[in-house]
Parts: structure tokens; sequence; C-alpha cells
């Protein structure tokens, strides 16, 4: 199975993805700007499940050993972060999870991006790389949850169908979870935003939402 590399791997959403994905037989590389505290995620996931194949590395390490590369960091270091990391990505799949967003006194909300999102604007960073927005609105607290499935649509955005094709299996992977794709990687901006929606709507009734399409044949 591939290896798969996350670049801010220590945080909820790459422990959360790292973990189902490494259950289902993928060796994972958890990446970070820091020895440590890469070795204290790894940690962390042993602790849902000693079993796994993770390992903590520095991000640029998950970059150059891994097949498929996960993006799950905050969107305000996202640009700094690729620059330093687009020669270990080459040509690769990029899965990309970050959201566009901020948070002020009234919540969560989209911020603006000349590139147009998240996605959008790691794949300006990453020319040669194959972009696919995924797994945006799924919630790691629910993915750091084994073996609870998430029952989840995930939509899937990216100018390279192949690219899309090839990670709609990783999605399917996790229990609960359905790939569904979208089409092109303009469409990640609304996928992004929606999240703001999802956050908002945990934090007025405590829930972990993520969503589900109807009218699929
Ligand atoms: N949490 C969720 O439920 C969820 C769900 C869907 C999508 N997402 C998206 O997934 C991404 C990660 O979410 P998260 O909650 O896991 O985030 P997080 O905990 O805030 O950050 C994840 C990791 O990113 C690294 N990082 C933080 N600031 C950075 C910077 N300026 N430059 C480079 N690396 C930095 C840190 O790793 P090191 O310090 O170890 O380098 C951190 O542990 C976000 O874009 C979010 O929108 C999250």
């Amino acid at each position: 199975m591939e290896m798969l590399g996350f670049v801010g791997g220590t945080g909820p959403q790459g422990r959360g993805l790292g973990l189902r994905l490494a259950q289902a037989g993928h060796p994972v590389l958890l990446g970070s700007r820091d020895p440590a505290k890469a070795e204290e995620a790894v940690a962390k996931v042993h602790g849902k499940d000693p079993d796994v194949d993770v390992r903590g590395v520095s991000n640029a390490e998950a970059c150059t050993a891994a097949d498929v590369v996960f993006i799950t960091i905050p969107y305000g270091g996202q640009a700094a972060a690729l620059e330093d990391l687009a020669d270990a990505i080459g040509d690769k799949i990029v899965v990309n999870c970050v959201n566009a967003l901020a948070f002020d006194e009234r919540g969560p909300h989209p911020v603006s991006v000349a590139a147009g999102s998240a996605a959008e604007e790691s794949q300006q960073l990453l020319p040669r790389a194959r972009v696919v927005g995924a797994f945006q609105n799924v919630s790691a607290t629910k993915l750091l949850r084994p073996p609870d499935p998430i029952e989840a649509d995930v939509l899937i955005c990216g100018d390279d169908e192949d690219a899309r094709a090839a990670v709609a299996p990783l999605v399917e992977r996790i229990p609960g979870l359905h790939p569904v794709d979208a089409g092109p990687l303009r469409l990640a901006r609304p996928i992004e935003e929606l999240t703001a929606v999802l956050l908002a709507v945990n934090k007025r009734t405590g829930g972990h939402s993520s969503i589900r399409l109807t009218g699929l044949p």
C-alpha cells in the first residue's frame, strides 16, 4: 500500500487521518517542524492503536518518502511551508485538507484567498504536483475515535482526473466515509467555506457534523 506523508501531521487532523489510514494498512509518516513533537504525535496515535505503522519525521522527510502527501496545517502557515517543501513534493499527488478559515468573536468565517481557496493556492505553489482537495469537512474528533464509523461523504476536487480517482480509495478505506467526485479544483472554495458552517453548527449543537449528499445514483 502507498506510503502516506503528512505535513503538519502532529495536529488532530493529521493524527486522525494518519491513524485511520494506518489502520487500513498504509505506512504513515507524521511530519512536523519539531522532531520531538512528531514523536509525541506518534505516541498519541499508538495510544489509540499500538499496532499501526506510524513514524514521526520532519515535514521534508514525510514529503520525500511518501507516495501521497497530505497537507494538514492551518491555512496561515501554508504558503511558507509549501514554498520550502515544493522540491521534496515534486509531481506527487497532494491531498490538501486545509480550510481557508479564520476565527473571531462571532465564530469561524472564510478568509479571502487570491487564488480562490487554500487548495488552489497550494496548486499554484506546487505547479508540478497533482493537488486534490479532500477531507476538509471531516471532523478530526470523529477520526480520532476508532473504530466508530464516521458516516459522511467526502467531496473530492482537483484538476487531474487520475489523481481524483487515486484519492477515492483512500476515502473508502476509512469506515463510513464515501468518496464523491466533485470535479475541478476551483470548487474547493465552497467546500472549504462549508466547513465554517459545520463548525458554527457544532458550536451550537455540541455535535461533530459532516456532510451527506442525497439524490446520488
Ligand atoms: N481539526 C479538524 O477537525 C479539521 C477537520 C477538517 C479539516 N481540518 C483542516 O486541517 C488543517 C489542520 O487542522 P488541525 O486542527 O490539525 O490544525 P492544527 O492542530 O492547528 O495544526 C496542525 C499542525 O500544523 C503545524 N503548524 C501549525 N502552524 C504552522 C505554521 N505556521 N507553519 C507550518 N506548520 C504549522 C503544527 O505542526 P508542528 O508544530 O508539529 O510542525 C500543528 O501541529 C487545517 O487547515 C484545518 O482547517 C481540520
